[in-house]
């Protein structure tokens, strides 16, 4: 790649506990700016190695000689940060990104990029994705080695309309317990490709902040799932997925008749969810209840380690 030898040239350094408040600072102080946390904090990160800093030039002789400098040592200024994270393996998402204009932004990218990619490839992550919420990234992503693999479209619904009900026997529909977030996590990896794929860490932490939570049980056995949150004043459909085994036989439909009564019950008659534009199945369920296509889509670029 042409960026290669960038990381040479910028001191690029794993970031450590210690920067979140520059970190934060500087998420909201540059232009170029990316964070894609799902349900942490861009600094939940922090002391990761896949979380890297890059701190502006040293500050001049002059500077650190100067009276104020004695007194008041001079605090390291970052100029771009970068974290990806596999949640799980072997996939790897860019969680955050940040780079000061003044940088060479692409250039200052490439080398944060290239000593995060170093160490995902150590640890058996064999694909980086990047979910541009913001337009910045894409003209530069080609040369730093990502393509365009997808797009996600926003659906939404606003009425009160739900298809007629049918029953699915045996079915049981009940929150979800914590007890059950490695069985979710097994029909994530049955169900989707590695980048889409919730870990049972992360189902955990969606547990404690989610509007609804719920399983499919047939039998006691856990066959799938939806999951959703608050999203201003309406309901976001985070997750809905259903052993693969299963798929057709009303399971997803039961799931989000369920959660489309829980968002009434708290009074919120707004929906919103995304999804893969080929994901046709899905698009399928959302459409036989009501939601159409926002409109509002967002492109997905991968890079194969
Ligand atoms: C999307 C998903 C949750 C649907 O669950 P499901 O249990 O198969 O859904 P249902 O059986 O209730 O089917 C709902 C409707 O979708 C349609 N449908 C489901 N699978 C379909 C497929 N493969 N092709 C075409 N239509 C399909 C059916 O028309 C059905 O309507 P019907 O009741 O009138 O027949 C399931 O396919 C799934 O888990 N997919 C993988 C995870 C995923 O993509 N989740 C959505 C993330 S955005």
């Amino acid at each position: 790649m042409e960026f290669a030898n960038h990381e040479r040239k910028y001191a690029v350094r794993t970031a450590v506990p210690s920067d979140a408040r520059e970190i934060t600072q500087l998420l909201k102080r540059v232009p170029y700016s990316h964070v894609h946390a799902d349900w942490r904090l861009p600094v939940d990160w922090l002391g990761s190695p896949g979380f890297v800093a890059l701190p502006e030039p040293a500050f001049s002789t002059e500077q650190r000689r100067s009276v104020a400098a004695k007194f008041l040592p001079p605090r390291e200024r970052l100029q771009g940060c970068l974290a990806a994270t596999a949640d799980p393996a072997p996939a790897a998402w860019v969680r955050v990104a940040s780079v000061a204009a003044a940088a060479d932004p692409q250039a200052a990218l490439a080398a944060m990029l290239a000593r995060v990619t170093d160490y995902l490839r150590e640890t058996a992550v064999t694909q980086l994705g990047w979910l541009a919420v913001r337009d910045w990234p894409g003209p530069w992503l080609p040369d730093l080695g990502f393509y365009r693999a997808n797009e996600i479209e926003t659906y939404v619904k606003d009425d009160d309309w739900l298809p007629a009900r049918t029953a699915v026997s045996r079915l049981v529909i009940r929150p979800a317990k914590r007890s059950d977030m490695p069985r979710l996590a097994q029909i994530e990896a049955a169900a989707f490709d590695p980048l889409w794929r919730y870990s049972a860490d992360a189902l955990a932490l969606a547990n404690r902040q989610a509007l609804c939570f719920d399983v499919a049980a047939l039998d006691d056995d856990v066959v799938g799932f939806q999951l959703s949150s608050w999203a201003g004043k309406g309901a976001h459909l985070a997750r809905i997925t259903v052993n693969p085994d299963l798929h057709g036989r009303g399971v997803g439909s039961a799931l989000l008749t369920h959660a489309i009564h829980t968002y009434r019950q708290r009074g919120l008659s707004h929906i919103s969810l995304n999804t893969q534009v080929d994901n046709i199945a899905s698009q399928f369920l959302y459409r036989k209840f009501g939601f159409y296509a926002s409109g509002q889509r967002f492109p997905v670029w991968v890079q194969d380690l």
